[in-house]
């Protein structure tokens, strides 16, 4: 089997496959086609590519050549005719964008969306959304400590005392936990928030404090992912999250809920009653956000808050995000190929059926099918 790799959209740095595991996979008989440039942003050159064993080729022969193609984003509209009877690995969202999934599976294509694997424990090494996640997770908190004019450990100093930064962090999935660990390790204070009680012993072994709120509705049966609350669970919430936020120099905001708008749970009042420089980076920048102010990829100053929409933040660590995507991206091929290397699908792998979107000119996945 042949594999391609494209060149992301200019405003990514990320590349699916890095030259360390296109290595790999040559030596196990698959050949590789690497679009020019592809790997660059990434530090992965064509040179490096070619040392692996692939070989490094314009877009359309690329394109062309493959019978899978490997991606990160969507790839362009003028893609789609070559992708006829291939198949497609990458992040696609297909519960924000079923008209797109409509369309490759018109066009032939096989897809698969990463981040539709169902959160089970065979899943974990493929799972995109985790690798990066905690990616996004540590640069959310890194990001705030950059941009915040105070120190966040508590320091005695000749000259002074130092109290330490409050951090608030709403939503502990993976982003959640990774930056809750980030800002212990940088010696702030933290308090925690989320919907799924079961995360509370996690948050605790992390050293931060778990704010419990009655009444969440249970998110048992949705696969590990949250699931919208009542408005009196949510009026509950934003009273104690306002308490929180008084004494916040810092939140961090990662609550989201697949296929829908994130859940504003930071209001203009409480942004009102925050310190001056204070910095707020919002994680479901993309899903609407979680503050009534943020706007993905801006940053928005109100009284003297700092609210950064940031859902993109796994990029800005390219080589890591990379090589972790190519580790997901190994440890998910032998699930859809056979010994041959040629594409071999089973259904009744509740993993292939999770991920898989298109197949044989429809749409198979029944969340999406029913989006359509
Ligand atoms: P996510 O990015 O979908 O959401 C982030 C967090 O926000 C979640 O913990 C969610 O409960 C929380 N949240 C949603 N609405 C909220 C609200 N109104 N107020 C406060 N918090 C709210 O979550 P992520 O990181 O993708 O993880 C989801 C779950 O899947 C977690 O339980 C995680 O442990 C599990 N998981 C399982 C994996 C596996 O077994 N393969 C891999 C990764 C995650």
């Amino acid at each position: 089997m042949t594999i391609g790799i494209l060149k992301e959209p200019t405003v990514e740095s990320r590349v699916s496959l890095l030259p360390e595991s296109a290595a790999t996979l040559v030596a196990k008989g698959f050949t590789l086609l690497v679009e020019q440039g592809a790997g660059e942003k990434a530090f992965g050159s064509d040179e490096a590519y070619i040392q692996a064993g692939a070989q490094v080729r314009q877009r359309e022969e690329t394109l062309k050549g493959a019978d899978l193609v490997l991606s990160i984003n969507m790839p362009q509209p003028a893609d789609i005719a070559f992708l006829s009877g291939k198949t497609l690995i990458g992040i696609f969202q297909p519960l924000y964008h079923p008209d797109l999934m409509q369309r490759l599976a018109e066009a032939g294509v096989t897809v698969f969306s990463l981040d539709m694997l169902p959160r089970t424990s065979r899943a974990q090494s493929m799972d995109v959304l985790s690798s990066q996640a905690n990616i996004a997770g540590y640069k959310a908190v890194i990001l705030a400590a950059a941009r915040y004019s105070r120190y966040f450990p508590m320091l005695m100093t000749a000259a002074g005392s130092i109290s330490p930064a409050k951090v608030l962090i709403l939503g502990a999935g993976v982003a959640g936990l990774q930056a809750i660990a980030t800002a212990r390790r940088l010696g702030a204070v933290v308090e925690v928030f989320d919907t799924r009680p079961a995360v509370k012993e996690e948050v605790m072994s992390l050293g931060a404090r778990f704010v419990e709120v009655e009444g969440a509705a249970d998110a048992s049966a949705a696969g590990g992912y949250a699931i919208e609350q009542s408005s009196e669970f949510q009026a509950r919430q934003r009273q104690k999250i306002a308490e929180s936020i008084a004494k916040a120099d810092i939140v961090i905001t990662t609550a989201q809920i697949p296929g829908k708008k994130a859940p504003v749970l930071v209001t203009a009042e409480m942004i009102a009653q925050m310190r001056k420089g204070s910095v707020i980076i919002d994680l479901a920048a993309a899903s609407g956000g979680n503050t009534e102010y943020t706007r993905n990829n801006e940053t928005v100053e109100q009284q003297g808050v700092s609210i950064i929409g940031a859902a993109d933040l796994a990029a800005t660590l390219p080589s890591d995000a990379s090589k972790l995507y190519g580790k997901n991206i190994m440890n998910f091929l032998p699930l859809i190929t056979g010994k041959d290397g040629a594409l071999n699908l089973d259904f009744n792998d509740e993993l292939v059926k999770g991920s898989c979107i298109a197949h044989d000119g429809g749409i198979v996945h029944e969340r999406v099918r029913e989006l359509i």
